[in-house]
């Protein structure tokens, strides 16, 4: 048996909040090890990174999810009530129905499309030439969202509600005062989709047609045969509008990705779609999105030879395994023809977790996230002259999440057809 390398500081904490990204692979690096154990917050951690780690969370029954968080940033992400704190066949069931709504191509087709249109009304504003493109691309996914859970229009505020999603995932790496605006504004939102789910179930508020919010509200049942509570289905129906305004973090990055790279931009211009999903995916692997998630162990198990104690807090290290040099050659570089895909399931490709989703806790939501990125870079690419500024932005690594400084904007050309278009849709 071997033991498990320690770093030489006591607590790495203030380690952590400088170096973000790079903290577990920088040690890791530095120990020669997969694996090594410090403090956080005071509280002994193991972190972890690579193909062995990411099979360990995500194609085993020994680890949960619960317990693995501080306390804000569960609050801020997925929450108790939701699928990620359950384990084994209550799991399994809950996460089915995410599958079923996220993963089928004609749910995905009808956001996409929602997607489209949006993104379309606010760029056809012949008054605006620049936007800011996180704003431009969180509020066409917040409308398109809400539109395609079934979330009628008359009973929402989208720009609220999109600054509201923007502040969760933006805040998960911060402490003080900006957590707590961002979860007293999660709580208000909650609160809201509370009394939807409520006046869905007292039938004041008609849900027509199959959609995400009737399956939510009227349809699931837990293996207890219980339909969720109003609490954990507004939990669940935040785990939609959440993260699918998340993936406009991801809109900016593609953006950069396609100003530092103008010969691939031009190559879209111009067709090659078979190659957009590569391009997308290497979008995925190089740009910082979720560090690491947390697990804990639910029984003593050796691991590489190392031995681990049951309740052991575990970190796995995501950006540090699509960053290894060992999985991916050059890693620094950006290489679409890499042939990522999260198709493949593996435990390298793991932005968003690896593995099987149906029996894991991988993220349901890769295959719309790729879509709804694919979609994008055509709008980006074929509307009309766009330009993407400043291509030079930086990313610093040490803020968690990261986002490039200064903010990105696209640029339009504007034409007298764009006017004419926006006039007739007011
Ligand atoms: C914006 C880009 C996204 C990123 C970076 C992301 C990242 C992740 C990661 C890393 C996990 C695994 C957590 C763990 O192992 O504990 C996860 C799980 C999850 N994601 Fe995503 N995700 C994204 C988009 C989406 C979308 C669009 C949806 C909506 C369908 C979604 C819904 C979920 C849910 C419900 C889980 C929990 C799954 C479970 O515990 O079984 N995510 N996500």
């Amino acid at each position: 048996m071997k033991s498990v390398p320690r770093t030489s500081s006591f607590d790495s904490t203030l380690a952590l909040l400088r170096e973000g990204y790079t903290f577990i692979s920088a040690r890791c690096d530095e120990l020669g090890s997969d694996i090594f154990q410090t403090r956080l917050m005071l509280r002994p951690v193991l972190c972890m990174r690579g193909e062995a780690a990411a099979q360990l969370f995500y194609d085993s029954e020994d680890v949960t999810r619960v317990g693995s968080m501080p306390w804000t940033v569960l609050r801020l992400l997925q929450d108790k009530h939701s699928v990620q704190q359950l384990d084994g066949e209550r799991h399994r069931q809950r996460k089915a129905m995410f599958i079923d709504l996220a993963m089928s191509d004609n749910e995905i087709a009808a956001l996409v499309d929602r997607f489209r249109d949006h993104w379309l009304s606010q760029v056809g504003d012949p008054e605006t030439v620049r936007f800011d493109l996180r704003q431009l691309a969180n509020l066409a996914l917040t409308k398109a969202s809400a539109d395609w859970i079934g979330i009628p229009g008359s009973s929402r505020d989208d720009r609220r509600l999109a600054a509201s999603l923007a502040r969760m995932i933006d805040s998960t790496g911060s402490f003080g005062p900006s957590a707590w605006i961002a979860l007293m504004s999660r709580r208000r939102t909650e609160r809201w989709l509370a009394s939807i789910v409520e006046a869905v179930r007292d039938g004041s508020l008609d849900v027509s047609g199959e959609c995400a919010l009737k399956t939510i509200c009227l349809l699931y049942r837990d293996v207890d045969g219980r339909a969720l509570s109003t609490e954990a289905a507004a939990v669940e129906l935040l785990n939609l509008l959440r993260p699918i305004s998340a993936i406009s973090r991801w809109i900016v990055f593609l953006a950069l990705a396609l100003a530092r790279n103008t010969d691939w931009q031009e190559r879209f211009r111009g067709g090659h779609d078979k190659e957009i999903e590569g391009f997308v995916e290497e979008v995925r692997r190089l740009y910082p999105f979720f560090p690491f998630v947390g697990a804990r162990l639910r029984k003593d198990l050796v691991w590489q030879g190392h031995p681990l104690g049951k309740d052991d807090w575990l970190l796995l290290d995501l950006y540090g395994t699509t960053h290894d040099a060992r999985l991916f050659p050059r890693p620094a570089v950006f290489n679409p023809k890499r042939e990522s895909s999260w198709r493949n399931g593996d435990f390298r490709f793991i932005p968003q977790g690896g593995g099987r989703p149906e029996t894991s806790h991988r993220c349901p939501g890769e295959k719309m996230t790729v879509a709804i990125l694919q979609e994008t870079l055509k709008l980006i690419c074929r509307s009309r002259p766009v330009r993407i500024t400043p291509a030079d932005a930086n990313i610093p690594l040490g803020s968690i999440p990261a986002s490039p400084a200064p903010p990105v904007s696209i640029i339009l050309a504007h034409t007298e057809a764009n006017a004419v278009a926006a006039r007739s849709r007011r």
